[in-house]
């Protein structure tokens, strides 16, 4: 990594325009796995996805395999997914459950807390200085682990502020996603959709506070939504379908007004009182059972949150008011794995998880009518930022046009405000720590 000195990375960065190299140089991606992805919190996974002793689910953090598992005891471990004899993978299968694990090559055997349980013919590490108990010889584990509403985070620096430090105000967001359960529990539903991307990580969390996207790259679905509109008999409820098209035709005084707020470590949102899903009409029996769980004043008051999407960068989106919630798995400097996990509110109507689904089938999946869209435009991004015609992105829109308070900052819609944000926490990760260690 001797490339990129600080003066370097930091000239990289201006206050409204980044370099294109930050989304195409492997070395700043190499750099980003270990100075960011080695430092946040990210997201590994859900509790619900591992509910009994001995439940595990393998993944990666940045670049770095791993599995979160549960152990006899109930309690959630994310260990490193490395046999700590000769470095093979040990877990191979993406979910499971198991009494422990065995590496295929050797047959060490781990608890699911990563300790070593066994190794064959130990007698022939006699008086050479191995022994079971030192955590050397086990699978490792992340320095921090913890989870928040069951939303569960790893973070591989123990110098990183603790989870509820780090989540902020966007934790708000996962509240109200749980609370929307008249039980106050999230489950997953099934496996997630997941598509590799021909792009860079960053333009991809980008793209999710970026309102200035949907009229030009979705004006084909918001056309033919509109056109389906108008053929409609007068005073015909609109398909559901159409609930969740529409507002991706919406205008820029529509996004303006949404507003966007960003947050310390390069966290934000858009909306908070409205979104583009604040129209859904109501499942039947769903309103009922959160007055029964809640009664009618607190019903109301979680239900009017309207977050439309939340960014805890750099790993993990959510939509508080859809129970879904999208998780970005960079594997190179131009692909990056998209996955997206639908939730259960649990004692809702089943129907409530049927519209989660429509909404991933009709927005998320690549059969899609809306995220192809985006997926085209990040490629041409892609293809295009290696051009020597010109060596900067723009993100100048709004700047100086923030308002400031307790820790926040607040635009109109359209402003690149998010952008700015999540690339001040990128050059504090970059760059933070580093300074000391080069003049060392
Ligand atoms: Fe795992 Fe040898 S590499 S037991």
């Amino acid at each position: 990594m001797g490339g990129y000195s600080i003066e370097h990375i930091r000239s990289l960065v201006e206050d409204a325009r980044v370099h294109r190299d930050v989304y195409i140089d492997p070395e700043i991606f190499d750099l980003e796995m270990e100075r960011i992805w080695g430092r946040a919190w990210i997201y590994v996974g859900h509790e619900s996805q591992i509910p009994n002793p001995g439940d595990y689910f393998i993944t990666r953090v940045g670049k770095e395999p791993v599995v979160m598992t549960r152990g006899k005891d109930g309690q959630v471990h994310v260990i490193y997914n490395r046999c700590a004899h000769k470095g093979a993978k040990v877990v191979e299968r993406t979910c499971g459950n198991a009494q422990g694990f065995r590496c295929p090559y050797h047959g060490w055997t781990y608890k699911l807390d990563g300790s070593l349980q066994g190794v064959p013919a130990r007698s022939g590490y006699a008086d050479t200085g191995f022994d079971m108990k030192d955590p050397r010889f086990h699978m490792q584990k992340l320095a921090q682990v913890d989870s928040y509403r069951g939303f569960v985070f790893a973070c591989q620096s123990k110098d990183t502020p603790d989870l509820k430090t780090f989540l902020g105000d966007a934790a708000a967001t996962l509240d109200n996603m749980a609370d929307r359960s008249p039980e106050g529990e999230l489950e997953v539903a099934g496996a997630p959709l997941q598509y590799v991307h021909d792009c860079n990580w960053k333009m991809w969390v980008e793209n999710l506070n970026d309102a200035m996207h949907p009229m030009v790259a979705h004006s084909s679905v918001g056309d033919a939504a509109r056109r389906y509109a108008a053929q409609l008999p007068e005073g015909t409820p609109y398909p559901r379908e159409a609930e969740i098209i529409f507002p991706f035709g919406s205008s820029y005084k529509f996004f303006d007004e949404m507003g966007v707020t960003t947050l310390p470590y390069g966290h934000g949102y858009m909306g908070g009182e409205m979104s583009i899903h604040t129209e859904y009409s109501e499942i039947p029996g769903y309103f009922e059972a959160m007055v029964a769980s809640y009664g009618e004043e607190r019903a109301k008051q979680i239900l009017s949150q309207n977050r439309h999407n939340t960014i805890f960068y750099p790993s993990f989106t959510a939509k508080d008011a859809v129970q879904a919630v999208r998780v970005v798995r960079p594997i190179a400097v131009d692909k990056t794995i998209i996955e997206t996990w639908h939730f259960r509110l649990k004692g809702a109507p089943e129907d409530m998880l049927k519209r989660t689904i429509l909404y991933s089938r009709l927005i998320n999946s690549n059969g899609s009518m809306v995220g192809p869209d985006d997926w085209d435009c990040y490629a041409r991004m892609q293809e295009a930022l290696v051009s020597q015609s010109y060596e900067w992105v723009d993100m100048r829109r709004g700047l100086g046009k923030e308002e400031r308070l307790d820790g926040k900052e607040r635009s109109f819609g359209t402003s690149d405000l998010s952008f700015r944000n999540q690339y001040r926490a990128w050059l504090d990760y970059m760059t933070k720590d580093v300074e000391d260690r080069e003049a060392a």
